[in-house]
């Protein structure tokens, strides 16, 4: 009787510790190119057309991932650490599967045709610097962590397509290195976040042709770095913060087609590299509401 009571017991001690061995040499392990190989198999699976082959053709297991089109792999543990599929003439979606991607430094799928979201689980991917996802058909929001907390991210650019939503409150809080941020041919809404200030490394914002509203905050003219400010075609109200003009590395001030009123700041003495200042349909008033600056 208790013969047979003990052995499922020790039985079951010896399946848990096998489970504990297993986890720990699992996570010992650095999650390990298998890993990757899955994730790519999982993007290649989720691409409906391959025009021109390259996926079809070189995407095969027979071969290291290292030496697929478009993948580059670190020198040390052969993880990806970039893909590059722009304009390969694709059709299909990204899958959740890209966030396992763990040493993923850059992302370009620009020029294809994409649709559906990007992933969330890219938020995942923290050592992430260059994200292109231009020209696509992208809808849905922009992944939270992407815009608040990616602390290597240089520059992402994801314009020409139908993202939508509203930006986060909290964009920039833990983006300390993002220097361009192009958004511009979305559908985005709802106000510029006040915190943007906090990229503080910001040299290019473009956030044209999409339906932002509110005021453009004082804020932006926090951003000491910025040399391009794009962001006609809105619904922008209220006046131009004089902030914005105290800015003197801006050379294009691109606000044309809001609905801003008011006076034109009069401070444009600081913009000594000012190339280009669009502010013509609006209903300002100073200058000339229909001012065209260029200057060299
Ligand atoms: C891998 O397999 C494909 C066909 O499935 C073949 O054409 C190709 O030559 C193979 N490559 C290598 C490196 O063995
Ligand atoms: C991706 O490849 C294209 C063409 O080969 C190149 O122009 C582009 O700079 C690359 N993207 C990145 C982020 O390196
Ligand atoms: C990879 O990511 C997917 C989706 O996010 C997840 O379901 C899966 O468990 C992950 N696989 C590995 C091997 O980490
Ligand atoms: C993104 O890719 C497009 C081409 O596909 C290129 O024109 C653009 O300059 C790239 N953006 C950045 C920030 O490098
Ligand atoms: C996307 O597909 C549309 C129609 O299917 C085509 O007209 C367009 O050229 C494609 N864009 C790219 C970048 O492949
Ligand atoms: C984008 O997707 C929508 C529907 O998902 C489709 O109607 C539209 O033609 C697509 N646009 C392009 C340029 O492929
Ligand atoms: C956005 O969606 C509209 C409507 O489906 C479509 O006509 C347009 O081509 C899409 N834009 C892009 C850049 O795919
Ligand atoms: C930000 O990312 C780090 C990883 O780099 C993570 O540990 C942390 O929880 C994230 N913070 C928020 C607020 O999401
Ligand atoms: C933003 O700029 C204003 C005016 O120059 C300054 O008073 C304020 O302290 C700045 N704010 C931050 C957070 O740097
Ligand atoms: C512009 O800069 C000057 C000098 O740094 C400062 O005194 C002024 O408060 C700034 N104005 C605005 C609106 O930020
Ligand atoms: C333009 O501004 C004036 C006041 O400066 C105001 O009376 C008028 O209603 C505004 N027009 C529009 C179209 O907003």
């Amino acid at each position: 009787m208790e013969t047979s009571f003990l052995l499922p017991f020790s039985l079951m001690l010896l399946v848990t510790s096998l489970n504990i061995f297993c986890t720990l040499t699992l996570s010992a392990t650095p999650t390990d190119s298998t890993t990757d190989q899955d994730a790519l198999l999982a993007l290649k699976n989720a691409i409906t057309v391959d025009t021109n082959g390259v996926l079809s053709n070189s995407w095969l297991t027979n071969s290291s991932i290292c030496e697929w089109a478009g993948v580059t792999c670190g020198v040390k543990h052969h993880r990806v650490t970039a893909i590059n599929l722009s304009n390969f003439a694709l059709h299909g979606k990204l899958t959740p599967h890209l966030g396992n991607l763990t040493f993923l430094q850059t992302l370009d799928v620009s020029s294809n045709n994409f649709t559906g979201v990007l992933p969330t689980e890219l938020s995942k991917l923290h050592r992430l610097k260059h994200v292109n996802a231009t020209s696509n058909n992208f809808t849905g929001e922009i992944p939270r962590g992407i815009l608040t907390n990616m602390s290597l991210l240089e520059d992402i650019d994801l314009r020409v397509n139908n993202l939508s939503g509203a930006l986060p409150s909290d964009i920039c809080n833990n983006t300390p290195k993002l220097k361009i941020l192009i958004l511009r041919e979305n559908l985005l809404y709802g106000k510029i976040p006040r915190n943007i200030y906090k990229c503080s490394e910001l040299q290019k914002l473009s956030l044209s042709v999409n339906m932002f509203n509110g005021n453009i905050p004082t804020q932006v003219g926090n951003l000491s770095r910025l040399t391009y400010l794009s962001i006609y075609y809105n619904n922008l109200q209220g006046n131009i913060p004089s902030s914005i003009f105290n800015v003197s590395r801006l050379a294009f001030i691109l606000l044309s087609a809001n609905k801003l009123s008011g006076r034109i700041p009069t401070n444009l003495e600081n913009l000594r590299n000012l190339q280009m200042l669009y502010l013509n349909k609006n209903n300002l008033t100073g200058v000339s509401n229909n001012l065209y600056l260029l200057t060299l």
